[in-house]
């Protein structure tokens, strides 16, 4: 039976490539729901989807009331929970820290869950700006981690395979391409 407190330690919440790439072992994955929380490409990225000459854009949890974030969920065994947290730590390092938020899921309820969220007080932080400046970014970025337009393109793939609707991710998605 599925129980909130079986086999974890901890809850996970990802909205961006940890959706498509959690890469980190977990017993247990739901679909899960933020509630006043919506995810931009706001967040600048030097490190993984860009460089320091040219940043690319990547993902953030932005609080907006009435709107919410439909993202994935993992439990994370006790034993493993310090390792997944150095990993995501070192993993989401430019800019993101860890919050606790709650995520509704429908299997379980309400479950808290840490998420990494970068905070417009960051400085590789780069902010809202018409649809077309944020896709150009992105078609135009590479870093080690790979291709801007593969990590937004990932995403909205992963979503639409559930059929989950987010209306910034599609903008941007149909504009890159
Ligand atoms: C996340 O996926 O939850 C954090 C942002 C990212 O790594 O894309």
């Amino acid at each position: 039976m599925l129980s909130k407190e079986a086999d974890v330690g901890l809850w996970v919440f990802g909205y961006g490539s940890i959706i498509w790439r959690p890469d980190f072992p977990h017993t247990i994955a739901l679909w899960a729901t933020a509630v006043g929380w919506s995810r931009r490409f706001w967040q600048g990225s030097h490190d993984h989807r860009g460089t320091p000459e040219l940043p690319g854009r990547v993902l953030t949890l932005v609080p907006f009331p009435g709107e919410s974030c439909k993202g994935r969920v993992f439990g994370i065994a006790p034993n493993n929970v310090d390792r997944v947290l150095g990993e995501l730590d070192y993993r989401e390092k430019n800019g993101y820290q860890r919050h606790t938020i709650p995520v509704q899921t429908a299997e379980l309820g309400s479950v808290d869950a840490l998420s990494y969220i970068a905070l417009p007080d960051n400085t590789a932080w780069l902010g809202d700006a018409a649809d077309d400046v944020i896709a150009n970014q992105i078609r135009d970025s590479h870093g080690p981690s790979g291709s801007n337009k593969d990590y937004a393109i990932s995403l909205y793939r992963a979503l639409q395979r559930e059929g989950i609707h987010d209306e910034h991710i599609q903008t941007i998605a149909e504009l890159v391409v």
